[in-house]
């Protein structure tokens, strides 16, 4: 047998007994995240949102790891395109332009994140206008005390499987609070190419037919480095480089071009020992300006030596909610499969939570 086809064969047997190594099915969660999207939506669109606003000058998402990642991927959609500033906030502190104009929304899956509530408090006491995003926890009780409208997301499942749940209803909130335009284009076009990319990236899907368990395969026993371009692939570098850490367990780096171009393209010179065992995925986006392509095409060109490989990952889609989002889902599939491949339940995150006891004892 080929190297090729005994490596197949190994990963089929682990994919064999997924159920074993999945314990707590992060894997079913990923499946299932095009009806979470759907349902995400259909929650944010129908439950209470009274909010006497002022004239608003600026919208802060507050939240932490897979539940910040909401705020950044808004960020993302309406770069550009919202004409008041967009700022996500992962820190204990509320920037000190927040006031009585900024709409503050908090975003945490537990509801128990010490920096979210922190930020909370402090947003009450400024007269924010608040909206809270939340399965329950501390947080959820907050809203409830202080009548501040909360999207109550379902239970059972991981923040950073939470995505579509945590990050749609942001988008939907500004629609219906008039702050932006009809979202409802964007979020139909995302759905469709996310329920179509499940087709070729789920565990029914044999290997050779699937790119994801394909690239899962390739990346065992590399490390990872992701580079995207500023907007849709930079937060999708995020989310992959997080994925990789929270669900594969190992170390994963990711930058954002033109900004990588200015430092980090230096560093691919030494250590080639090291780099040897890296691999670069590079998040594409045929929206970007015909410069940009240029940087990345010469960036490989100086660099691609240094990395034991160099692959390539398109976004699909016309608006950036669909781009983004349909990066974002390989890296997910591609995670859990890695995690699986090396024997590794994607689901916990004891150093997570072991660092989050330790700090409320
Ligand atoms: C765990 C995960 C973490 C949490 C983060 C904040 O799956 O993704 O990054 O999201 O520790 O916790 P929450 O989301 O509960 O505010």
């Amino acid at each position: 047998m080929s190297d090729i086809g005994a490596a197949h064969q190994s990963v089929l047997k682990q994919l064999e007994i997924i159920e074993q190594i999945d314990g707590a099915k992060m894997l079913k969660a990923i499946e299932d995240f095009p009806d979470q999207c759907e349902e995400a939506v259909s929650l944010a669109r129908t439950f209470e949102l009274t909010l006497n606003l002022p004239e608003i000058r600026s919208v802060l998402i507050c939240g932490l790891g897979g539940s910040g990642i909401g705020g950044d991927i808004v960020k993302a959609v309406l770069g550009g395109e919202a004409d008041f500033p967009v700022v996500v906030n992962k820190g204990y502190g509320l920037p000190s332009f927040a006031n009585g104009t900024t709409l503050c929304i908090f975003v945490s899956y537990s509801g128990n994140t010490e920096e979210t509530l922190a930020c909370f408090e402090q947003a009450v006491r400024r007269g924010c206008p608040i909206i809270v995003v939340s399965r329950n926890g501390r947080l959820a009780d907050r809203a409830v005390d202080e009548r501040i409208p909360w999207i109550q997301i379902p239970s059972g499942l991981q923040p950073r499987a939470a995505l579509g749940y945590l990050t749609l209803p942001i988008l939907v909130c500004l629609e219906r609070l008039n702050l932006i335009r009809d979202v409802g284009s964007d979020l139909a076009e995302a759905t469709r190419i996310l329920r179509d990319k499940r087709e070729s990236w789920w565990r029914h899907n044999i290997i050779e037919q699937n790119p994801a368990q394909m690239l899962a395969m390739k990346l065992t026993g590399k490390l990872p480095v992701i580079y995207g371009s500023e907007g849709a692939p930079e937060v999708a570098a995020l989310r992959w480089k997080c994925q990789f850490n929270e669900n594969a367990k190992i170390p994963a780096f990711w930058n954002v071009f033109p900004e990588l171009n200015h430092n980090e393209t230096q560093g691919w010179e030494q250590l080639r020992e090291t780099t040897a065992s890296f691999s670069l995925i590079i998040l594409r986006d045929k929206a970007d300006p015909d410069q940009v392509k240029r940087r990345i095409k010469f960036t490989r060109e100086l660099i691609e030596e240094q990395f034991g490989q160099v692959l390539e990952v398109w976004a699909e889609g016309e608006s950036r909610l669909a781009r983004i989002l349909s990066l974002m889902y390989y890296g997910d599939f591609v995670s859990t499969y890695l995690a699986i491949l090396n024997g590794v339940d994607p689901t916990p995150v004891q150093k997570i939570e072991t660092l989050k006891k330790r700090l409320k004892d």
